[in-house]
């Protein structure tokens, strides 16, 4: 395996001028030597990278199967097709995600309930989502927000079927030692140039047996027959494949994980330990009762009272980008004139998304540059 670098990524010690980017992916010699080796094969879409990234992927979290597709989004589509969610359906949620999680369920014609988060995860609690099932819920689809193991044992106790949204959570375990995607539920990836592992766009669905996989693997693909008979789609499908291009950069970032991980691990730390001072800011959870983070985004919580346009506006102005992160689903303009959400539906969800931000965060941060960022947190929330 060839030296990784972050691609674009400011010199180590950047200096004050420099901008402390949100986000930068590892890639290397090794992504560009197998992109060329793809590109002079002449196979660059259904080609055999693609069940070569999906069985290593299978193996790295111990499912028997995974299917590669375009993007998170499309595994979380897929995954809920597979399992028979449709229309009058009703699928519980949480409006503390990105927006895909939600508009997954419209795709199929169910709607996303909400429900509250726990404070201190951010994840979907199960005593709301408990009090939200109704008898028109047909399955359950918790996120693994920023990294965090949702309670899967605490939704797994309602017996409903489960999506679980892992896309920004590889790398996480669950308390009993299985990695997050591997109860056996269908379990949605993203490998979007942000993410722990990143093909540019790309996503992956694992899944607990052949008959989903042979379902899953058709309707990525126009709904084609499993014998790719090209006349023959035999049901509805979509265009969700992922090429042998992206296959190919997935399966040299596997064999970087485990350091890549390491190092969002240790920049996570080097964070805690900078920002510790800062009073009223609050950090990421620690890891308790056995789950594991998957580190994939550094947010914190700002303090109540505090303007976080003037804070990132601040944080602009010292060369440090950040981002608000995440807003709350239910109150983005569609959901709200869908489905006549307002404010005051879900306090805790509302609560963090109003205060959370998102500050740079990637494998080759430099020890130098959290330290830049959290002087100039400092000095931004000390005005
Ligand atoms: C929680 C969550 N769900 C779904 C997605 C959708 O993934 P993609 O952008 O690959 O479609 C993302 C990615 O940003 C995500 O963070």
């Amino acid at each position: 395996m060839s030296a990784p670098r972050a691609q674009g990524a400011p010199p180590a010690q950047a200096g004050a001028g420099e901008v402390v980017p949100l986000a930068q992916p590892v890639l290397g010699e090794a992504e560009e030597r197998a992109v060329i080796e793809v590109l002079r094969s002449g196979q660059l879409s259904l080609g055999p990278r693609i069940p070569a990234f999906e069985e290593r992927f299978a193996a790295q979290l111990g499912v028997p199967y995974a299917s590669a597709v375009s993007s998170g989004t499309a595994a979380l589509h897929l995954a809920l097709r597979a399992i028979g969610v449709g229309y009058g359906d009703e699928v519980v949620t949480s409006p503390f995600s990105f927006v895909a999680s939600a508009n997954a369920t419209l795709y199929v014609g169910a709607r996303p309930v909400f429900a509250d988060i726990d404070p201190r995860t951010l994840n979907l609690d199960p005593a709301a989502a408990a009090a939200a099932i109704t008898g028109r819920t047909s399955a359950l689809l918790p996120v693994h927000i920023f990294g965090y193991p949702a309670d899967l044992p605490a939704f797994e106790a309602h017996g409903l079927p489960i999506v679980e949204d892992a896309c920004e959570a590889l790398g996480a375990v669950h308390a009993d030692g299985t990695p997050v995607g591997g109860r056996g539920h269908p379990a949605a990836f993203g490998f979007y140039a942000n993410k722990q592992l990143t093909t540019g766009e790309g996503g992956m669905l694992t899944l607990a047996s052949a008959e989903l996989k042979a379902r899953v693997d058709s309707e990525r693909n126009q709904g084609r027959a499993p014998d790719m008979g090209w006349l023959d789609h035999d049901r509805l499908g979509f265009n969700y494949r992922l090429t042998d291009i992206q296959a190919a950069i997935g399966l040299c970032q596997l064999d970087r994980l485990d350091g890549m991980l390491a190092d969002r691990a240790r920049v996570a730390g080097t964070y805690r330990e900078a920002l510790a001072g800062i009073e009223g800011l609050e950090l990421p959870c620690e890891d308790a009762g056995g789950d594991v983070r998957g580190w994939f985004v550094f947010v914190v919580q700002l303090p109540r009272g505090v303007a976080r346009d003037d804070v990132m506006a601040g944080l602009r102005a010292l060369g440090v980008q950040s981002k608000p992160y995440l807003p709350a689903i239910h109150l983005m303009s569609f959901y709200r004139e869908r489905f006549g959400h307002r404010p005051g539906e879900f306090p805790v969800c509302e609560d963090v998304a109003e205060r959370s931000l998102a500050l740079p965060f990637f494998p080759a941060m430099s020890e130098g540059q959290v330290a830049r960022v959290a002087e100039a947190l400092a000095r931004v929330l000390d005005r």
